[in-house]
């Protein structure tokens, strides 16, 4: 598909088309419908068409009937405007009858090595500003922001011989690097403008979701990719259809909520009484929650890690969206005993895209 270039609108438009997106968020939330709202649903911007999530939102909101805006610097099936979130007048011309905005665009941890920390400030910080603020300006009735459990930083590693951490949306976040600084330095300007101007915004802290290897040396060479993967859906992984599941209920119940924090992660089968055996005997504990296990991995040459020093707990997100995942470390079992695949079938449609334009290791071309 190419590209188009969305005409851009005058400011007497632009008091019209509040009006016209208030009208459209009421249908959003499923509220009073005129007739003619019936007829079509409401426009929804996805920021980082191109990306992985940005896609697979993309492909979900067509197939529900929603009209789909997408943004990205890069030409893709999914993107209909090329350019960048930090373009003020692009970006305005983006929201032109645009009633929810789902925004996934990022530089993330791929890109801490290879862009500078003024890349990250400007994409993640100016680039959420400025889209929120112009989204408030808009009258949009739903802004979905996709942050990312990485916000957590230090707080994610306890200390020797304490037991694992167990990551609610109360633990505060200590960033480890320019990533986790700019995703929460914009989750809290998302707030600031939820709370100064009434744009309503629900912050999802996603976890890992990638299809691509995994970013740490020893435990790429330790593990086979499936066993990793495996593995972290029992406490810091989520299949990509969850994910987008979780995005459109967020834009369907952000008028209500006004500003919600939620952690999106596959749901763990561990309670807080495992915390402590889990960092330092994690079989012990997986084996007595799924006696069927060992002999599935004995099978394939797998190994369960041998200690967790986390725990991402999805229950808010569970109560307040009634966000149900499906991909869970049971589900990936059973689908292991068949010998099928564990991913859902967005996930294999989707696929890997890479993170940069060249080789850079372990992420190589887009
Ligand atoms: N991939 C994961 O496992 C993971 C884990 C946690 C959180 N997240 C979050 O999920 C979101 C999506 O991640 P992803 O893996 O799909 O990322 P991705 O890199 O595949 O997609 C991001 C897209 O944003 C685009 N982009 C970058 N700068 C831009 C700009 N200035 N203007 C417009 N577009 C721009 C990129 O071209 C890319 O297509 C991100 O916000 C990320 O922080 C991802």
């Amino acid at each position: 598909m190419g590209t188009e270039r969305l005409n851009r609108p005058t400011r007497a438009k632009t008091t019209g088309r509040r009006a016209e997106n208030r009208r459209k968020t009421e249908c959003l939330r499923g509220g009073p419908t005129p007739i003619v709202a019936i007829m079509t649903q409401p426009r929804v911007l996805v920021t980082g068409s191109a990306g992985h999530l940005g896609d697979a939102l993309s492909r979900v909101l067509r197939g529900r009937g929603y009209p789909v805006t997408g943004l990205d610097v890069l030409d893709s099936p999914s993107t209909t405007v090329t350019g960048s979130i930090t373009d003020r007048e692009l970006v305005r011309s983006c929201l032109d009858g645009v009633s929810a905005v789902l925004h996934t665009a990022t530089l993330h941890k791929p890109h801490v090595g290879s862009h500078s920390q003024q890349d990250f400030l400007d994409t993640n910080v100016t680039g959420t500003h400025l889209l929120a603020e112009e989204a408030a300006a808009a009258g949009v009735g739903s802004f979905v922001f996709t942050s990312s459990t990485s916000a957590f930083g230090r707080a994610l590693t306890p200390a020797a011989g304490q037991p694992a951490a167990w990551i609610t949306e109360d633990v505060a976040p200590v960033p480890r690097n320019i990533y986790g600084v700019t995703k929460t330095a914009a989750e809290n300007l998302c707030e600031i403008i939820q709370r100064d101007r009434g744009l309503p915004v629900v912050v999802l802290r996603t976890a890992r979701f990638f299809p691509e290897p995994d970013d740490t040396d020893d435990v790429r060479q330790a593990y086979d990719d499936g066993n990793i993967k495996a593995n972290e859906y029992l406490y810091r992984r989520v299949d990509l259809q969850d994910v987008a599941d979780a995005h459109l209920l967020a834009m369907e119940r952000a008028p209500q909520i006004g500003f919600g924090r939620y952690i999106v992660s596959a749901t763990t089968p561990f309670t807080r009484d495992d915390l402590g055996e889990l960092r330092t005997a994690a079989p012990d504990v997986v084996g007595r929650l799924f006696p069927d296990y060992e002999a599935e991995y004995r099978r394939r040459g797998w190994r369960m890690f041998p200690g967790l020093g986390r725990v991402y707990v999805n229950a808010k997100a569970r109560d307040e969206l009634g966000w149900a995942p499906r991909y869970d470390f049971r589900h990936v079992l059973d689908a292991l005993r068949e010998d099928r695949d564990f991913r859902s079938p967005l996930a294999v449609a989707v696929g890997a895209k890479g993170y940069h334009a060249e080789s850079t290791g372990v992420y190589t071309v887009r």
